[in-house]
């Protein structure tokens, strides 16, 4: 359990916070939540109260001899400021300790990660964006705004991040602290697939796996907060967006191979600097689609299922990889009489012929779905990488500190 502190200023996303809150009690963390005048416009003193548990004040009058406005701050594990609407920005950019949220941020000692929200023009104002570079560079996580409707008929980059989304990286940087959302992948393409893809035998039935996509999600949800331009490759995965990601559906190996050499390459304007494939791609497809749906009883009912080989995406992309283009690949592994699991990925890792493979030791029926995942990232040149058991945001987190770190400086591709 953590202590954390939810600021909530004053914009109509304040609504989500009562959701974000809701999500970090629900993982068995201490809330005190800490809204501004403005916020409690939006939602209920009450509402918050009922929910943490906890006394909500906004003011430094409150609670005197308990010195709140210095105890919350000092006591807490973490601080996450959402929405942090541009005024609140500018304040915390400030310094100032004009209401009790702005003087626990002037006393807090650990991570604090601010998600803002407001409307187009006031993010990308050159104020906000100096208030965001200022409060970067002295240790905060500012995450991107989501892309997307905003209040009134207006869309575009201002709209607070899903509370899930959130409280995912939250759960990161309490497992690693600020650390782990570093903007080591600001100004990059990364390409990721994720989801597990479908070969249809008639227009209703298909040869599918199992993979849930969790962990191709999580990578991207983690890019996107470490900076980067996401482009998700998702076969059949049902969950929503992260934000700051673009998703081409797929459902198909061939339609997942089409859209991931063309991201790879220049779609979207740019070459990607990485390129993950997480999904499972089947092997194999039907030899034959049938046009009606195959009915028993009829004169072409099966009796067995033609299979033929499916393109190997991963080495499709290895060959053609742009200049200073990362390609990492992963992989599901089991040791056996002949080896034991990093031994049978260093062979993979060289069939392949990418720079990193991520490795999933599968032996002891961890599988697909599963919350949480440990991987070891293997290196082409030679070193391994563990990343330890934790959720898979924390895992994906991992990954990235291990691509940023082989990543061509910008300019020197
Ligand atoms: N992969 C791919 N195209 C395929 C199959 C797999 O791009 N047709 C990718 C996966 O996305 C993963 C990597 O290759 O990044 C390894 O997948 P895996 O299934 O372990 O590889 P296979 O070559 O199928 O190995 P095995 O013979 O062990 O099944």
């Amino acid at each position: 359990m953590s202590r954390i502190v939810l600021g909530v200023s004053g914009g109509v996303a304040a609504y989500k916070a009562a959701l974000l809150l809701r999500a970090f009690t629900e993982a068995g963390h201490d809330v005190r939540v800490v809204p501004t005048p403005g916020a409690l416009h939006f939602v209920g003193a009450a509402t918050f109260e009922a929910l943490s548990g906890n006394p909500v004040t906004t003011d430094v009058w409150s609670d005197v001899p308990e010195v709140a406005h210095v105890r919350i701050g000092q006591n807490a594990d973490l601080v996450v400021v959402a929405p942090a609407t541009a005024d609140l920005l500018a304040r915390a950019a400030a310094g100032r300790a004009d209401d009790l949220l702005t003087a626990t941020l002037l006393t807090a000692h650990c991570p604090v990660v601010f998600v803002p929200a407001m409307h187009t023009e006031m993010w990308l104002h050159p104020a906000t964006q100096d208030n965001v570079a200022t409060l970067r560079r002295r240790g905060a996580i500012v995450l991107p705004p989501a892309v997307g409707r905003l209040t009134g008929p207006d869309s575009g980059p201002g709209r607070l991040p899903e509370p899930a989304d959130v409280a995912a990286l939250a759960a990161v940087v309490l497992e690693g602290g600020a650390a782990a959302l570093p903007r080591d992948l600001a100004g990059r393409k990364v390409v990721i697939s994720a989801g597990g893809t479908r070969e249809p035998l008639d227009p209703v039935r298909y040869l599918g796996n199992r993979s849930s996509g969790k962990q191709g999600w999580a990578l991207a949800r983690v890019a996107a907060a470490r900076g980067a331009d996401v482009v998700l490759v998702a076969a059949n995965v049902e969950a929503p967006v992260p934000f700051g990601v673009r998703v081409v559906a797929v459902e198909t190996a061939e339609q997942l191979r089409t859209a991931m050499l063309a991201e790879a390459g220049a779609a979207g304007g740019a070459t990607a600097d990485v390129v993950v494939m997480s999904a499972a791609v089947a092997d194999f497809r039907p030899a034959g689609v049938a046009a009606t749906k195959l009915k028993k009883g009829s004169a072409g009912e099966p009796t067995a299922v033609e299979l033929v080989r499916n393109p190997d995406v991963l080495t499709e992309l290895v060959g053609e990889r742009a200049p200073g283009q990362l390609v990492v690949g992963f992989a599901a592994e089991t040791g056996d009489a002949d080896a034991d699991v990093l031994t049978h990925a260093r062979a993979k890792l060289a069939r392949k012929g990418c720079d990193l493979l991520v490795v999933n030791d599968v032996s002891a029926g961890q599988v697909f779905g599963r919350p949480d995942n440990a991987v070891v990232v293997l290196a082409a040149d030679g070193p391994a990488t563990e990343v330890p058991r934790g959720s898979k945001d924390a895992v994906a987190a991992g990954i990235w500190t291990a691509v940023a770190a082989r990543l061509t400086p910008p300019g020197r591709a």
